[in-house]
Order: structure tokens, then sequence, then C-alpha cells
């Protein structure tokens, strides 16, 4: 009796933990690394891919995971009155597939960066110097902006329409 009624637990226990498995069981397919692939049925035809091919492992230097002179400041003698240097994968194959960059944006007086979305990427602002106004746009249609000052850091989430406006007189 003791015996049929542990069994009868343990099956219940079992069966909880089948339906506990069914109920947190998801799966999706990864988030896609660009807008659409459309297939071709000709396998003949050129590779097309988002991205870049991997270097063999055996031939990675120190030197592919380092980016030389994110100190030199860039040009923003142009219609924006600002510069972005990027470290993507292009500048730094080492960052290929990390999912993470890195951008200095440099500013002259009143200089902008329009407002614009990364579809894929949140981004985070560090301030080193000056004061910027920037802001990004909610998908409900709120703005959120503010002053940032050095030692501010400011995030946009992934996806939203965001600027940043130099606010000062200096670079
Ligand atoms: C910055 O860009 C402007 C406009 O293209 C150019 O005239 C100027 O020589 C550049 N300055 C430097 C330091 O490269």
């Amino acid at each position: 009796m003791a015996s049929s009624s542990s069994s009868s637990s343990s099956a219940l226990r079992f069966l909880i933990s089948i339906a506990l498995l069914l109920a947190l069981a998801s799966a999706s397919d990864p988030s896609q690394l660009q807008d659409f692939c459309v297939a071709v049925p000709d396998s003949a035809s050129s590779v097309f891919v988002n991205g870049k091919f991997c270097k063999n492992p055996a031939s990675v230097t120190v030197d592919d995971f380092i980016y030389h002179g994110l100190n030199v400041a860039g040009n923003t003698t142009n219609a924006e009155g600002s510069a972005a240097t990027p470290v993507f994968a292009s500048q730094l194959p080492g960052l290929n597939t990390l999912g993470v960059s890195i951008l200095r944006f440099d500013f002259g007086p009143y200089g902008l960066v329009p407002p614009h979305t990364h579809p894929r990427a949140t981004e985070a602002l560090l301030v080193l110097e000056g004061y910027l106004y920037v802001g990004f746009v909610s998908s409900s249609n709120e703005l959120y902006a503010k002053t940032v000052c050095p030692g501010d850091v400011f995030v946009f989430p992934q996806g939203l329409i965001h600027f940043l406006y130099n606010v000062g007189k200096g670079q």
C-alpha cells in the first residue's frame, strides 16, 4: 500500500515535471543578422552573406584584436559639424560576430548627429568633454531627451530614433 502510493506520487511528480517542461520549453530561431535572405534555387550562384568570413584560427594573431588611433579627433569641418570615427569589424577584424563595436564622435560648435536608428543595436554614450543635448523617441512617440555632461553615460535603446547635438560653443 505504502509502496503503491509512493510510486503513484512519483508518477505524478514525473507528470508535473513533464508539464513544467512543456510549459517552459520555448524554441525560437536566433535573431536575424539581415532584413532578408532570399533563397535561390541555384546552388552554383555566388555566395552572398551578411557579415564577413572568418579567418583561419591558426593564423589569428593578437594584432587582430587591437585598433590604434581612437585618441585622434575626427575632422568636424563639414555640414553637420560632427565626425564619427568607427571601430567596427572593418577596422578591427577581431570584433566580428562579438555583437559590440565602438565609435568616437567629435563635435564642432553646435555640431549635430541627426536623428537615425540602429535597428539591431543598443547604443551607450559616454561623454568625455563638453555638453550634448541627446535623446530618443520611443515607439509610442514619447521624447526622452536631456543635456549630458562629462562623465555621463546615456543609453539609446535598440531600434529607437535618436540624435546628439552639441549645445556648447566649444568642440
Ligand atoms: C577638415 O576638412 C575640411 C573640409 O573637407 C578640410 O578643408 C580641412 O583641411 C580638414 N582639416 C584637417 C585637419 O584635415
